[in-house]
């Protein structure tokens, strides 16, 4: 984002402030209370928002430096239990879960009171299957209440869930069963999307036949479609909650036990299995989404994202359910049956909170008003968007178009191990400005920091780096402490190194400029370039292979893989195979926009991979490359060049 471009900023509409949780002079108090007490802010917020079978001895221990942050050390509680027991006594019959269905005809409503019962059976499916507190089950399942029903189904148990997105593929399946070391697997038949089928039980079948730990498949009947189950290992979900106990008290757990396992893609390497522990996540989660959101008691809530990313974690179901709140589950995508349908399902159900992905609003802005303007959003008070920077025109469209200039936009900065959002405005207390993240949220203190680690003046670029521990902080990559220590901490001791690059205006609003290690996000789709460059080195042909990011107008950002062959070979045909095959080993999330076939690729004389110039000669910036004298052979640069130019040529002509 180019921090010359004058932007706009946008008061808070006067209706929201006559009702919002929090606004500017509290927000101040609060933040700076929250930074210089945080043991005694943290335990305010602890008592207000979770309930607890027993204290905690200790608010935190440990810190950033040490690398040994606890929070509410000694406390016992269960996830389960603050999401849906504790509300029964008022919520009973008030809706938990409105669930819409891939076909617009398609819906059902969830009750507390029924959820309740649903999930006590199913944790006792669970246990009768063997699944005790520690045990890891994988959870590979479409956007139904089921998925819900089985991770709280878990946390009431003790069991650590591992949830992955129903788009993976049965290889990457694999590969997170295996790490995660799980025992049980619960998918479905089959999932629905945009009118389309795809084969989860069959998937299963494929990833677990290499993984012994998995006993048992525990399968949800979707569609109803054959499919093929296994006498001994797989059982149907509705047939074991038939005649099951229906009472199962939650499990007194650990502040510091894990809750669950949710993998997420680094620079190197397999995905990470990041963990978060009950207590600080709970509590942080809740806050949150209480403040964030400007959650009341009443409002019906919408986030779009898939309960496989940390956004659906967090605030789909922990956060909603723990506030007592009505969350919405869609199945569908936004273009299926039409372009209005994110619309069409706000108005059906009054949504007033609705929260979804710059690309979203990109690929939908794309098809212009009218599919907005057919439908009367009237219900919306507040818009949020995640998972990547939104341009100020496309934010101006989301808040002029979708919201009527009447609602707030929430631009909520976080990641998979942050647990919660850190950086957003507060609704009723931020002057916006369209494209910035704005300010920390409670507790959080972030720097911007150089190469060296020493903060940098305002305005000025550089790394994103996080001072001091806040209670929804990972505890650890699974099996793995080492890489969570040199992953996050090695380069600036002390501090939580985010990977994202940012600056500070003058005014302290944060703006993110995007991933500067490599990790690319495709449509918000975090995905790590060593995985794509893994999956292409299995293809026969394939000698070398270097992926970097390249702006894409809808997806934000899209695929572009550097190839070199054995003998040179080249041709459309390959190319085609190569993304079937990253299509099969990590999923059609990590679609190849393009391949480019080249002799060879600059290295540095140690023979490291210099990605700098291989991401701008894929975005045709020629002119400005940066320092290459490091280049073991300077001559592939212009080599380089001269292929990618060939390449856009031909493109041109083919479309003139
Ligand atoms: C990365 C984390 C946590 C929610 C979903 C993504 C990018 C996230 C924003 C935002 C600019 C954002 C960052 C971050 N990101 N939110 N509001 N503005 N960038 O979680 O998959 O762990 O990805 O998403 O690059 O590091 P994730």
């Amino acid at each position: 984002m180019n921090k010359n471009i004058k932007i706009k900023s946008y008061k808070i509409p006067p209706d929201f402030l006559k009702h919002s949780n929090i606004n500017l002079k509290q927000y101040k108090t609060l933040y700076r209370q929250s930074i210089k007490k945080p043991g005694h802010f943290w335990a305010t917020q602890a008592k207000k928002f979770i309930s607890w079978f027993s204290p905690w001895k200790k608010i935190s221990t440990g810190s950033l430096k040490k690398l040994n942050m606890r929070w509410f050390v000694g406390g016992k509680l269960n996830a389960c239990y603050n999401c849906v027991d504790r509300h029964l006594e008022t919520r009973t019959n008030q809706i938990a879960i409105i669930w819409q269905g891939d076909n617009p005809n398609d819906s059902k409503t969830i009750t507390y009171g029924e959820l309740y019962d649903k999930i006590c059976r199913f944790a006792n499916v669970l246990k009768d299957h063997g699944i005790k507190k520690g045990d890891r089950v994988c959870i590979y399942l479409p956007m139904i209440p089921e998925i819900i029903i089985s991770m709280l189904a878990c946390a009431r148990i003790g069991a650590i869930h591992s949830v992955v997105f129903g788009g993976f593929s049965p290889e990457s399946l694999k590969t997170r069963i295996l790490d995660a070391e799980c025992r049980l697997v619960i998918t479905a038949d089959e999932s629905i999307r945009g009118g389309k089928y795809i084969p989860l039980k069959k998937n299963v079948d494929i990833a677990i036949k290499k993984c012994p730990k998995v006993h048992k498949v525990i399968v949800v009947k979707r569609t109803g479609n054959p499919i093929t189950m296994h006498r001994k290992r797989d059982i149907w979900y509705h047939e074991a909650m038939m005649g099951v106990d229906a009472k199962c008290p939650p499990k007194k757990m650990d502040a510091n036990d894990p809750l669950f396992i949710l993998y997420t893609s680094g620079s190197t390497g397999n995905p990470k299995g990041v963990l978060h522990t009950i207590a600080g996540y709970m509590v942080y989660v809740t806050m949150s989404f209480k403040y964030i959101f400007d959650f009341h008691d009443g409002d019906i809530y919408w986030c779009t994202a898939d309960l496989g990313w940390i956004t659906g974690h967090s605030y789909l179901l922990y956060g909603p359910l723990a506030n007592g709140g009505t969350t919405l589950l869609f199945e569908g995508v936004p273009n299926y049956p039409n372009f209005s349908r994110y619309w069409e399902i706000i108005d059906k159900y009054k949504v007033n909170i609705f929260y979804t992905a710059p690309t979203a609003i990109r690929a939908l802005r794309h098809e212009g008003d009218k599919w907005v303007n057919k439908t009367s959003r009237k219900s919306l008070k507040l818009l949020g968007t995640v998972g990547e920077p939104i341009n100020p025109d496309v934010w101006e469209w989301y808040y002029n178009v979708v919201g009527n200039a009447k609602c707030p936009i929430v631009d909520t900065w976080w990641q998979t191990e942050t647990g919660g959002i850190l950086i957003s405005p507060l609704p009723g207390a931020t002057p916006l400005k369209p494209g910035s993240a704005a300010w920390p949220f409670f507790g959080i203190v972030p720097e911007i920091v150089n190469d060296k680690g020493k903060v940098i003046k305002n305005n000025n670029p550089g790394r994103l780096v996080i001072k001091q521990s806040w209670p929804g902080f990972m505890k650890t990559i699974y099996g793995d402490r080492k890489r969570f220590v040199d992953t996050y901490f090695k380069e600036v001791p002390g501090r939580y190194l985010t990977g994202d690059g940012a600056y500070r205006d003058k005014d302290g609003y944060i703006w993110i400029t995007g991933r500067e290690d490599d990790v690319i996000k495709v449509s918000g789709h975090r995905i790590g370039t060593g995985e794509i460059e893994s999956a292409l080195l299995t293809v026969q042909q394939v000698s070398e292979a270097a992926v970097v990011a390249i702006p894409h107008e809808v997806k934000g950002q899209a695929i572009f893989a550097y190839v070199v062959t054995k003998s040179g070979a080249k041709s459309d045909a390959l190319k085609k195979r190569l993304n079937a095959q990253v299509h099969r080993v990590i999923g059609p999330i990590a679609n190849l926009e393009y391949v480019q076939f080249v002799k060879a690729l600059p290295k540095t004389r140690s023979g490291k991979i210099m990605r700098r110039i291989l991401r701008k000669i894929a975005s045709s910036e020629f002119d400005d490359l940066g320092d290459t004298s490091t280049l073991a052979d300077p001559s592939v640069v212009d080599t380089l060049i001269a292929e990618r130019k060939k390449v856009s040529n031909e493109a041109k002509g083919r479309r003139q």
